[in-house]
């Protein structure tokens, strides 16, 4: 059976700011710039899902993306869309909220709802021009 790949774009808009702890304030503003401001920023951030698998001959389907959109919302948009990244979600909690951690985490999430083996790449994009990739290495 051939092996496609298939994804789902989703949106939600979040604040955050970028801000080690363990790092002096001087450190911190050196590091992350206008990201490190107090009163924190906001983006509207790009998610891309992809799923692998056989085409299933039955549906001609690798995975109904309805299923995933829903699973999507239900194991991360809920929790992160209009929310403030350093506060108000808890499986982000003590993490930076990077587009990098924010990928990883976000794996994690959809890695236990989906189907074993299927999840192939996550990536959260900060801007047209800013986004990162995990593939769960
Ligand atoms: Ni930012």
């Amino acid at each position: 059976m051939p092996i496609v790949r298939v994804t789902r774009r989703l949106h939600f808009s979040a604040g955050h700011r970028l801000h080690n702890p363990q790092l002096s304030d001087h450190e911190n503003r050196e590091i992350y710039g206008l990201c490190n401001n107090p009163g924190g920023h906001g983006h509207n951030y790009g998610l891309e899902v992809t799923l692998r698998g056989e085409v299933d001959p039955k549906t001609g389907y690798v995975f109904d993306l309805k299923r995933l959109k829903q699973a999507v919302e239900e194991a991360v948009l809920q929790d992160v869309d209009h929310a403030n990244l350093n506060v108000d979600v808890p499986w982000l909690e003590g993490v930076i909220p990077t587009a990098e951690n924010i990928a990883v985490q976000i794996w994690r999430r959809l890695e236990r709802v989906l189907p074993e083996g299927m999840l192939e790449r996550v990536v959260v994009s900060e801007s047209e021009r800013n986004l990162a990739e995990y593939s769960g290495e």
